[in-house]
Formats: C-alpha cells, structure tokens, sequence
C-alpha cells in the first residue's frame, strides 16, 4: 500500500523534469497555446481556463480541429453559468494537478478520478460522472479475467492514470508500461508489444471499436468517480462549480450529455 509515496515521487519527477504542459492533441490547431496564468482571470466575466487531455473518447477528444465530449460540453455549461468564457488547454494528463495546484489552469477537467492521494494536492468538484477501470486484450488472449494479470503480465497504461498507479501497486513497475495517451498503448497491443491495457471503460469501448481484434473483459479492474479539480486556494470557484453542478444534475443538463455520447442500452 505505498500508493501515497509513488504519487508524491511521480509529481517530484514531473516537477524536477520540468515535462509540463506538452500538448499532446491528435489534432491540429486546437490547443490554444496561451501563455496567460488562469489567475489574473478570475473575476466574473473573465476566462475560466480548463486543463484536459483531450485523448480520452468520449470525455474529451479532438475532432475536426474543435474539442468535443462530455467533459467538454459540461465545462462550456459550468462556463455559462459562471458568466465566463471557457478556455480549453490541451496538456499531458499527469501535469494537470500541478498546473490546477500552481494557478496556471483554474480547473483540470479529464474524466480524472477522485483519489485520496489526489486530494491531498487539490479539492475535486462533486462527482458528475462513474467511470470503471478495464482491461483490454486481443482477442483469444490467454488473459480471460482479472485474476489472469500477474507480475508476468506485459500491462500497458496512460502515464499518471489510475490505471498505472493501481496496476503498478499490483504488479510491480516492471510489469507495466506508461504511455503518453491511451491511444499509444492500445497502438502497442494491436502489434503485440502488451498483453492488455488498463483504460477506463468509455475509452476503452471507443478504442476497441476502433481497432479489429479487441475485446474488452467483463471483470472490472476498479470502479471509480470522475469529478474536476480545483485548487485548494480557490474555495469560491469549487463553491460556485458545485452550485452549478447541482443546476445542471438537476434539470437534467447533464444525464442528456452523458446520454448523448454513452446511449444507454435498452
Ligand atoms: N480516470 C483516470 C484517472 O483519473 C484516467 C483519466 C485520463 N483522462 C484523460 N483525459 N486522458 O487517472
């Protein structure tokens, strides 16, 4: 149980190495590359800038150079409702605390689940969302649940997810390999290079569905929160996402965007 240290030292590494806010977009001319810090835009009317990574279909995905997904309509709502305009900034998934922690994004928005260890860098919104961790394998893989993972296992992740950090807990750091995004890992099993990836389950259908040859197992590998980040120096805005988080469950704003790119069966 040493998942404590391993993030402390993961975010001491990111910040020693100084690797933040690459971005990392499949598509082109959609990140904004503003250099301005989120917080000279504070006040009502002014930006309210957003950390994603915007690799993770359906949550948050470049399409025909505009951002598009759950986590990208919820955010331009929450925007509304705060009388700001919404600034997206595409940057790798493990710099997004930091960046959310240091002021230079008032929010990290990216299907990011709640942790305790999280917590202890920044506050998270109320929940909006569930998300499950699953295991993608090729198809007739020897892998058949998730009792079949072991320290032999090649197990491929997004660096910095929840996915890595359970699965290297588990298994070792040998076992598991960390990619930039999820679609490099899924890239790697498709030729062989991994036995599974550890994803959370939307990404994980919409990977599957674009590649021949996967399937996802029916045992999942942990079920988790989503909700958004927020400085621990900023309690007016997470007062104020939350007060709008609450409008947009309550009339519904929010079940139709997660029914719009999740239908739910039956
Ligand atoms: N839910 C996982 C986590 O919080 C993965 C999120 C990855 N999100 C992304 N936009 N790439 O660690």
């Amino acid at each position: 149980m040493n998942r404590f240290k391993r993030i402390l030292a993961f975010g001491l590494a990111v910040a020693l190495t100084g690797t933040l806010a690459v971005g990392c977009s499949g598509g082109s001319g959609a990140s904004s590359g503003s250099n301005d810090t989120a917080q000279d835009s504070g006040a009502a009317g002014g930006k309210l800038v957003m950390a994603t990574n915007a690799t993770f279909p359906p949550y948050e995905y470049v399409e025909g150079g505009e951002y598009e997904g759950i986590d990208v309509e919820i955010a331009g709502k929450l925007a509304e409702k705060l009388g700001r305009e919404l600034e997206i900034q595409d940057v790798e998934f493990d710099s997004i605390i930091g960046g959310v922690q240091s002021g230079k994004y008032d929010m990290g928005m990216a299907g990011m689940t709640v942790t305790e260890e999280r917590k202890q860098s920044v506050n998270f919104s109320d929940t909006y969302a569930t998300g499950i961790q699953s295991i993608i394998v090729p198809e007739g893989s020897a892998i058949a649940t998730v009792d079949d993972l072991s320290s032999d296992t090649r197990i491929g992740v997004q660096q910095g997810t929840t996915g890595d950090i359970y699965a290297t807990d588990d298994y070792g750091e040998d076992a598991v390999t960390a990619y930039k995004n999820g679609a490099d890992a899924v890239q790697a099993l498709v030729t062989g290079k991994i036995d599974c990836v550890i994803i959370d389950n939307e990404p994980a259908k919409s990977f599957a569905a674009a590649n021949d040859g996967l399937v996802i197992l029916d045992t999942s590998y942990a079920e988790e929160d989503y909700a958004i980040c927020i400085s621990k120096d900023n309690e007016e805005l997470l007062t104020q996402i939350n007060d709008a988080l609450s409008e947009l469950k309550s009339d519904g704003t929010i079940d139709s965007i997660i029914e719009k790119y999740i239908p739910s069966e039956g």
